[in-house]
């Protein structure tokens, strides 16, 4: 099997299991459950769980532990788009290859359907104290505080919210404030998937702070992607709008540096996480594939 096939097999499975997950689609508040499965299960790349589930077994993870919070750290991601994309955000009508969530359920459904999916990846990350076979309950809270951590106001949603701010603001180049926000608003929900991974495994300190340090390395290089593909890519491409940075008068980091010095930065950053990963330990072959796959990425 080459690495594309490998990957096709291994997002299949990571969707099985996180589908098992959602709502069903029942009871007096239906239409809210039907608004946050349709922006979940309109498609994505899936590639926050799939770097949860090969960093737990990187680490030596064997058990079912992990597979609440793939399908929590996949909520948590799909609530970012469905807010990122309101009108008083960015103002986006596709998502995934389909109509944005407001576009489709209204505005009002589509914020109550983002804060279903945060608050239902809580309820549904809590599931693990319930397995049998869970293994340490201290290490399921501790990968609980990770994910709230990573998701929070010192994470993604402060990312988001300087992100906004430096687009009212219409600020020029700030290399400083652009870094905090691809490492805050992108890189954080990558640190947590990668962190927890291998907490759930039982690994110590020193490796889960590796996993942050390639997370973000991981994480902005793939915001900085995003940013050029947002220039450079077609709307049936890439399943979202083209020229939506542009539109809202963004601070990125094709705006602030150029499309060349972008896909530089890129790549180097993308060889700082694979010195990471290559570094010592156990190795994950597909992991490392993964990442240098990032970096040509067209989607
Ligand atoms: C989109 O993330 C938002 C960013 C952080 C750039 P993805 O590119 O992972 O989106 P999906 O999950 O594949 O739709
Ligand atoms: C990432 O930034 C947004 C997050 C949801 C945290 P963007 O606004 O560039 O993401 P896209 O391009 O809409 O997916
Ligand atoms: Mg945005
Ligand atoms: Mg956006
Ligand atoms: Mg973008």
């Amino acid at each position: 099997m080459d690495f594309n096939e490998k990957l096709q097999a291994k997002v299949l499975a990571v969707e099985e299991i996180i589908k098992k997950y959602l709502p069903k689609e029942e009871g007096v508040q239906k239409s809210l459950l039907e608004a946050m499965n349709y922006s979940f299960l309109a498609g994505g790349k899936r590639l926050r769980p799939l770097l949860m589930w090969e960093c737990y077994q990187l680490a030596g993870g064997k058990g079912e532990v992990v597979e609440p919070f793939m399908a929590a750290q996949e909520m948590i991601h799909t609530y970012s788009l469905v807010h990122d994309d309101l009108p008083a955000m960015d103002n986006d009508l596709y998502r995934r290859g389909k109509k944005t969530t407001h576009a489709v359920y209204g505005e009002a459904m589509a914020i109550l359907a983002g804060d279903g999916l945060l608050n239902f990846a809580f309820e549904t990350a809590c599931k693990a104290f319930s397995l049998e076979n869970r293994g340490d309950a201290e290490r399921i809270a501790g990968a609980l505080s990770i994910l709230a951590n990573k998701a929070g106001i010192y994470g993604m949603i402060g990312g988001q919210a300087v992100d906004v701010e430096a687009e009212k603001r219409k600020l020029k180049l700030d290399g400083e404030k652009l870094l905090f926000i691809h490492a805050h608003k992108t890189a954080a929900l990558i640190q947590s998937a990668m962190m927890i991974g291998v907490y759930l495994a039982g690994a110590e300190e020193r490796f889960v702070r590796e996993m942050e340090r390639a997370g973000y390395a991981i994480g902005v290089a793939f915001q900085i992607q995003d940013d050029i593909l947002d220039v450079t890519s077609t709307l049936e491409e890439l399943g979202k709008p083209v020229g939506s940075d542009e539109k809202n008068d963004k601070l990125t980091y094709v705006s602030a540096y150029g499309l060349e010095k972008s896909k530089r930065d890129v790549e180097r950053l993308s060889g700082e996480a694979l010195t990471i990963l290559r570094d010592g330990r156990e190795r994950n072959v597909f992991l490392e594939e993964l990442v240098e796959s990032l970096i040509t990425r067209k989607k």
